[in-house]
């Protein structure tokens, strides 16, 4: 087993609410996976994200069920102790029997439980009532979001947000992921559920946090206000390029063999 710890179960994430904070990230790849288990994160989410990060897609519209499939497998051989939720894309959740079919896709591939997007209170009750362990999603919804703008900031759009959280709850959701709201929204939430709350943008109140992994590493170069960049990978591997390319111009890259 690499890192220092065994697969958590859903349960075991309920019962860390208000005892011990859940710390996620996403992944897409098999070293990275590799790297965030061996690092003890208990959680990646192979998130829709990979389309925009990964993929330079410019929403994650265009993720496809075969896209996740493929990371999924991946993300699994790279850490095969950990949990990892596989993400629907978009509209492959879009009745109850078709988001059935393609959880059963994504477990298959990989996945331990299903994260789907907003409220679909049917789609979600299904597929706990098959057995199958669902993350909900509110806040902001990028499948189907107009734009990344905070969700959640009138008094009335605060309260189609809670009453969401309730519902999702209430069908037999785990876990919720809050995207991208005030932080006394996250709070009210956080408070008020039973199930963990996984932040992003949402205040530090939430029971665990979830950053998108490229954004962590400073890949790319532009990163949403509410992710923090704990190194510039970017600007590394620009550097190391940039070395490299003289090293092999100016002959010091390859040595001889033979000297
Ligand atoms: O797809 C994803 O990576 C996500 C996170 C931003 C939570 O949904």
């Amino acid at each position: 087993m690499r890192g220092n710890h065994v697969k958590i179960n859903p349960q075991a994430f309920v019962d860390m609410k208000g005892n011990q904070r859940i710390p996620m990230l996403t992944a897409y790849t098999f070293p990275v996976a590799a790297s965030i288990e061996s690092a003890g994160i208990p959680i990646i989410l192979v998130g829709d994200t990979v389309g925009m990060v990964e993929m330079g897609f410019s929403t994650t519209r265009d993720v496809t069920i075969e896209h996740i499939e493929y990371h999924l497998g991946a993300v699994r051989r790279g850490a095969p102790n950990t949990h990892i939720i596989g993400d629907l894309p978009y509209l492959t959740d879009r009745s109850p029997e078709i988001a059935l079919i393609n959880a059963k896709r994504l477990i298959q591939a990989g996945a331990d439980s299903i994260k789907l997007e907003g409220a679909k209170i049917d789609v979600i009750a299904h597929l706990v009532q098959d057995g199958i362990d669902v993350v909900g999603h509110t806040g902001l919804t990028p499948q189907t979001s107009k734009n990344f703008k905070k969700v959640g900031q009138s008094e009335q759009e605060a309260q189609t947000v809670l009453s969401e959280a309730r519902a999702i709850e209430k069908a037999g959701a785990f876990m919720l992921v809050l995207e991208h709201i005030p932080d006394s929204l996250g709070q009210s939430i956080t408070n008020e559920l039973i199930i963990p709350t996984i932040g992003i943008g949402a205040g530090s109140d939430c029971d665990g946090q979830v950053l998108v992994t490229n954004d962590a590493l400073g890949l790319g170069s532009r990163w949403p206000p509410f992710s923090k960049q704990y190194m510039h990978a970017s600007q590394a591997i620009t550097t190391s390029a940039q070395k490299f390319a003289c090293e092999v111009t100016s002959g010091i890259f390859p040595k001889s063999a033979d000297d």
